[in-house]
């Protein structure tokens, strides 16, 4: 039997500069990218998080985590990097 083929699209990042936060930017900026990849055909989208920073560290993505949560997002794994 043939499997249903689905096409996954990818979002590495998306950025709103410090003092421009907190007025919707990012949330258009992600429903955006969504569109985009759902006319080009994706009926799946990852995105990827680095969340591995303390509360209040520049690196700090709750703010990150709400939206995407609230944009119907859930966590399915956790990746961790490795170098040498
Ligand atoms: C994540 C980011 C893009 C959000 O941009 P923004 O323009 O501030 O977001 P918006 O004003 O559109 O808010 C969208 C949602 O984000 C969440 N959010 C925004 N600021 C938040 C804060 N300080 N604390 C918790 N949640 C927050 C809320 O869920 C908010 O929805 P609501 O307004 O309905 O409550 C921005 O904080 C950013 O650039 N952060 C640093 C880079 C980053 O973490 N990028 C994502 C990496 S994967």
């Amino acid at each position: 039997m043939e499997r249903p083929c689905r096409a996954r699209g990818f979002q590495w990042w998306i950025g709103v500069e410090p003092a421009a936060r907190g007025r919707g930017l990012g949330r258009a900026l992600l429903d955006t990218a969504l569109d985009v990849l759902h006319r080009m055909g994706a009926s799946e989208v990852i995105l990827f998080v680095d969340d591995d920073a303390p509360l209040g560290d520049d690196r700090d993505r709750t703010a990150a985590k709400a939206l995407y949560k609230s944009s119907g997002f859930e966590e399915i794994d956790r990746l961790h990097s490795f170098t040498k």
